[in-house]
């Protein structure tokens, strides 16, 4: 199902509060020409930060990573003006953060002292009620590059197969890279097999999620099982429990696995991701 999206009422852009219709940017901007930008979603429950210096800290390992030089950490300030500015302080929302190589004459090579393209907005966002959805899911193969641990706004291959999933009546589109499945479109992935909690390692073929950290951190202190280890589509007979994970998605069980046009899974148990949903709820409204 496609929800219907709606454009802040202000966003940051290089130093100023501008409308949407009003914040431009330059043909020209590297983010545009090259999508050769980073970018962020952190998540606030009725305004107060979960995660954030995690999320800041990603943000600032992918600007290190692509070579683009710029403190994530003063986005700080600007990111809880946001939210007020917003009337959100007291409201579920997220706030989106990007920041572009800048704008110069179209080049392969990065050009030397540009200035960086910042741009920052605060969006109200349904964190509620996760706990009481499942999703019915597709598989397809990872078409990604090989350093998805970049969070890069070039998103092609991301949005190629969420568009796939959505226009079929799915919810998500798992990716299965060498027959292993890595993560979904725009969420983390967790496969339960009897007990243990697995999730596809860190490493450049996923994105290293702030919330399967959590997710991590909640089995380790519940004493459940967890191994870093990929999962390969044929084990899917053995496996009993599957959810995914995200900022905005926070934890979703998969009721189904569609590949090729074949149900190749179906949810038989629910205990532990509803154990993990209870945590978690506890930790972000706490
Ligand atoms: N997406 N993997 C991918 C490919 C993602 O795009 C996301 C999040 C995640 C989950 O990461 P985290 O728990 O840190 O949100 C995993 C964001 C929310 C987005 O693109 O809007």
């Amino acid at each position: 199902m496609k929800t219907k999206k709606s454009y802040p009422q202000e966003v940051y852009l290089n130093g100023s509060w501008l409308k949407p219709e009003k914040a431009q940017v330059s043909v020209f901007d590297r983010g545009f020409m090259l999508g050769d930008g980073i970018y962020e979603v952190s998540p606030f429950y009725k305004g107060k930060a979960f995660k954030l210096q995690e999320h800041l800290q990603r943000l600032q390992y992918c600007l290190d990573e692509i070579g683009l030089d710029f403190d994530a950490f003063s986005l700080e300030e600007i990111i809880y003006e946001a939210i007020e500015r917003a009337k959100l302080s007291d409201e579920d929302c997220a706030v989106y953060m990007q920041v572009s190589r800048g704008t110069a004459p179209r080049s392969h090579f990065v050009p030397e002292k540009i200035e960086a393209t910042i741009l920052l907005y605060a969006f109200p966002v349904t964190l509620e009620g996760f706990e009481k959805k499942t999703w019915d899911v597709m598989a397809t193969e990872d078409k990604r590059w090989h350093r998805c641990d970049i969070k890069s706004t070039a998103l092609l291959a991301n949005v190629m197969a969420n568009e796939e999933a959505i226009a079929a009546g799915f919810a998500e589109n798992l990716l299965v890279r060498k027959g292993y499945f890595t993560e979904g479109s725009h969420s983390s992935l967790f496969f339960i097999k009897y007990g243990v909690v697995h999730t596809h390692p860190e490493g450049p073929e996923i994105l290293s999620g702030i919330t399967r950290a959590e997710v991590i951190k909640i089995c380790n202190d519940l004493g459940i099982k967890v191994r870093e280890k990929a999962v390969h589509i044929d084990e899917l007979v053995e496996v009993e429990e599957i959810f995914v994970t995200g900022t905005t998605t926070q934890i979703i069980p998969v009721s189904s696995i569609t590949h090729n046009n074949k149900k190749v899974y179906s949810a038989s148990k629910d205990s532990i991701t509803k154990k993990l949903q209870q945590v978690f709820i506890e930790r972000t409204r706490s």
